[in-house]
């Protein structure tokens, strides 16, 4: 289902200017909205797993003096180099797979490797445009998006980052954490504005390895909500799951003092989230927004989990989390906020959700949804015929309000194939787009990404 229709990955890369517009591009929009997403170079060796497997492409729509472009490219990670060369699959597609190819087939320095999954976001820090995997050696992007190798931050991160750093707007630093299948299974840095990261710092308390795939940050404390998820690679190596829930097991929160004092853990009842909102320290306590799963539907048994906005209330003298519900009850995924309000109170969540028309691919989102979390008030954008990505905020760079800037969302036609970046203003969404900017080739349904201002 995931290697059709929308999702269907794309092998040409292409750089197009002066694309047809639609409307009128704000002119202080000026920068380019860059997404990553998984796109597998050559058709998979056996399984595919969206969004766990593929190769990474990324796709920008670069925008200033009411004029559009578009690049795309792929992350050229060893595995992709060497099965170009080869013409062919070789790796299998992602993680789920055992399968490790060898030295006769991808020489001694590969092999035993599994394929590099650097497909889930882009950010950039310092000056730096980093595709992110899961949790791996991010890939740094040059300035036309090649691929100009690992990313170790001076030699501080060798294992990496997680796919969700987030990037304080206060004091410019970008803090991330990272998982390990062994001992200190949990870690977390903090990258300075100017670049130097802290040597991985250890989140003390874990026994195993957890899947983590978001993060949250306070003025105090980095959040990691760790749910019981866990990695078993010796079941994976004799051909079981990779990855097994564990609802029993309750799902605990981690406070994490940005100035090195100790770890708060906070116990609650079960849940899983793909991906936080916000979250903002609220006297002693921690706010945390985030889409709430009862169980990471595909990778745990049961019916499938309708994901929703909700708010956890964290106290941690007390050890405790509340939960509760944000806003409505739509079933949504990929939130997204203006990131000049990270770490602190904000208005609006954006999210995809769907309109409960019938679809070609069930899988997609239709409509967008903006969340007042203040009001309660909802708004959504509900055009007809379209597979939604995740919307991103391009800030308006004159005015600090909320709701001043636009959001940013690719589309694809169900019907006709073609993709097409839509500016709708933050102040009234629901309206539609002021501008429509329309894409020289389709981009397949992705992950996240960034607006980057010129
Ligand atoms: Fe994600």
């Amino acid at each position: 289902m995931h290697l059709t229709g929308p999702f269907a990955p794309v092998v040409a890369e292409v750089d197009v200017a002066d694309l047809t517009v639609e409307g009128e591009l704000p002119p202080d929009l000026d920068g380019s909205y860059v997404r990553n997403g998984p796109n597998p170079r050559f058709s998979p060796l056996g399984s595919y797993v969206f969004p766990l497997d593929g190769d990474g492409m990324l796709h920008r729509v670069t925008l200033g003096d009411g004029r559009a472009r578009y690049d795309n490219r792929f992350v050229r990670t060893p595995m992709v180099v060497v099965e170009e060369r080869a013409g062919h699959a070789i790796w299998p597609a992602g993680p789920m797979s055992a399968y490790r190819p060898g030295a006769d087939e991808v020489g001694p320095e590969l092999a035993g490797t599994s394929r590099e999954l650097p497909d889930i976001n882009v950010v950039r820090h310092h000056g730096r445009l980093l595709a992110l995997a899961e949790c791996d050696r991010p890939y740094r992007m040059g300035p036309e998006l090649e691929t100009l190798g690992y990313e170790t931050f001076g030699g501080a991160l060798p294992a990496g980052i997680c796919a969700h750093p987030k990037i304080d707007p206060r004091t410019g630093e970008m803090l991330a954490f990272s998982y390990h299948s062994g001992p200190p299974f949990l870690t977390w840095t903090t990258i300075a504005p100017d670049g130097t990261a802290t040597p991985p710092r250890v989140v003390p308390g874990l026994d195993r390895a957890s899947m983590i795939h978001d993060m949250a940050i306070t003025a105090r404390f980095v959040v990691l909500v760790v749910s019981p998820l866990y990695f078993d690679v010796a079941a994976a190596r004799d051909g079981g799951s990779l990855l097994a829930w564990h609802p029993e097991d309750g799902t605990r929160i981690a406070l994490v003092a940005r100035d090195g004092s100790a770890v708060r853990w906070c116990a609650g009842e079960t849940f899983w989230l793909w991906h936080t909102v916000n979250a903002h320290d609220d006297g002693e306590q921690v706010v945390l927004d985030y889409v709430e799963w009862a169980r990471p539907s595909g990778l745990a048994p049961g019916p499938p989990a309708d994901p929703h906005l909700a708010r956890a209330v964290i106290d941690p003298v007390r050890g405790q989390v509340r939960r509760r519900p944000l806003v409505d009850d739509l079933t949504v995924e990929f939130p997204r906020i203006d990131d000049r309000r990270l770490g602190t109170g904000y208005g609006v969540a954006a999210t995809v959700t769907r309109t409960g028309r019938d679809l070609p691919h069930p899988g997609c989102w239709d409509a967008l949804a903006f969340h007042d979390v203040r009001s309660g008030d909802v708004r959504r954008w509900t055009p007809s015929d379209l597979a939604l990505g995740e919307p991103v905020f391009a800030p308006d760079p004159r005015d600090d309000g909320d709701d001043a800037g636009w959001w940013l969302v690719l589309g694809t036609s169900f019907s006709t194939g073609a993709s097409s970046l839509f500016v709708l203003p933050a102040a009234d969404p629901g309206a539609g787009p002021v501008a429509t900017v329309r894409l020289p080739v389709r981009v397949p349904l992705g992950l996240h990404g960034s607006w980057l201002p010129s």
